[in-house]
């Protein structure tokens, strides 16, 4: 005896209880399957003469309608409740105060390079770059520093290790200074130009509040004829000015380097004191910021240039000095310590 009635109420009831999709995919199997309740049906069907199963077998194709019919239904409800559930889960209040997004910043000696870039850049300098390991010829021999030269003394110099075969084509140090750029520059191209070259350099020097090992300086050159000294205080107060975003008062003092004759020191007014007097200007009034001079004949001739034909000025400022100028920093260390309290004031 086939029950079609026990059949369906038994699937009914099943789905009823059924709470997630997989239970209802094992129901949809075990009656509608191939192998299911209803398929076995029909195969009995067969044996039966033409009369009943025509009629049963529209009972049964009934049947399986509305068992077909209640799973779809009881489906379509779990699915529903799920990606309600999901929905809960995701929901967002837009009412909480947002996190804050940390994001990265310029260090204030990149800010500083920068600028002193985009400054030079508008009165028509390049920005050329040079190595930080360098030979002895770039960085001391063609900047009339030969050998034995006492003011290779200035500049305490890390030295690096070599095979002493190799010692013949000049040691290897860390650049002590970025003049070492103006020579690289001028033996692959001709005047006129100008040019600027920023970069890190090292000393081999105790630490203190304004000395460190490694530290940034932005050279500058720049070669033509009937160049003077004029040029260069021309140059080097619209600089100022921009930079400090205020005319400050400059004096040229004659100093001392071998790659230039005149040198000098180009000292402007304290901007702590304005000039009266303080500790950051030792009681002087003034700052040494810029040292300079015009190109040595010697250093023109090391890389192939007439001296008679050409003049130039060139000067190298110290990138981190007008950092501390610029932000009243009374610490060079600070900009080499990492610390958090003192970069994200920037
Ligand atoms: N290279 C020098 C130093 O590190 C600074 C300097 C002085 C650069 C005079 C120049 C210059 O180009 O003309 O002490």
């Amino acid at each position: 005896m086939i029950d079609l009635n026990k059949i369906k109420k038994q699937a009914q009831e099943e789905i009823n209880l059924a709470s997630d999709l997989e239970t209802i995919k094992q129901i949809s199997r075990k009656y509608l399957g191939k192998k299911g309740k209803i398929n076995e049906i029909f195969k009995c069907l067969k044996q039966l003469p033409e009369k009943k199963k025509k009629v049963l077998g529209k009972k049964t194709n009934l049947t399986k309608a509305e068992i077909e019919k209640t799973i779809k239904k009881k489906h379509r409800e779990i699915k529903r409740n799920v990606e309600g559930l999901k929905l809960q889960k995701e929901k967002i209040d837009i009412t909480r105060p947002g996190k804050e997004v940390k994001t990265g910043h310029l260090h204030p000696l990149s800010i500083v390079q920068r600028e002193i870039i985009e400054i030079f850049q508008s009165i028509g300098f390049s920005v050329v770059e040079g190595p930080e390991v360098e030979t002895e010829w770039y960085n001391f021999d063609a900047l009339n520093m030969p050998r034995n030269h006492s003011a290779r003394d200035m500049q305490d110099t890390l030295w690096l290790k070599q095979e002493e075969k190799k010692r013949n084509k000049g040691n290897f140090l860390m650049r002590t200074q970025t003049s070492a750029v103006q020579i690289r520059y001028m033996e692959k191209h001709n005047p006129p130009f100008r040019i600027i070259a920023p970069g890190r350099v090292f000393r081999n020097e105790a630490t203190d509040t304004s000395h460190e090992i490694q530290f940034y300086q932005c050279e500058g050159l720049m070669v033509d004829k009937n160049i003077s000294i004029a040029n260069f205080k021309a140059i080097i107060e619209a600089f100022l000015k921009k930079f400090f975003n205020k005319s400050v008062k400059t004096r040229l003092r004659p100093s001392y380097f071998p790659f230039t004759e005149p040198s000098f020191e180009l000292d402007i007014n304290c901007q702590n004191c304005k000039g009266k007097g303080c500790a950051v200007c030792k009681n002087t009034g003034w700052l040494e910021v810029i040292p300079g001079g015009m190109v040595h004949p010697n250093v023109f001739r090391a890389v192939g240039y007439k001296p008679k034909e050409w003049q130039g000025f060139a000067f190298g400022m110290g990138v981190d000095r007008l950092a501390m100028m610029k932000y009243s920093i009374d610490n060079i260390r600070l900009f080499y310590s990492g610390d958090l309290r003192f970069l994200s004031q920037f």
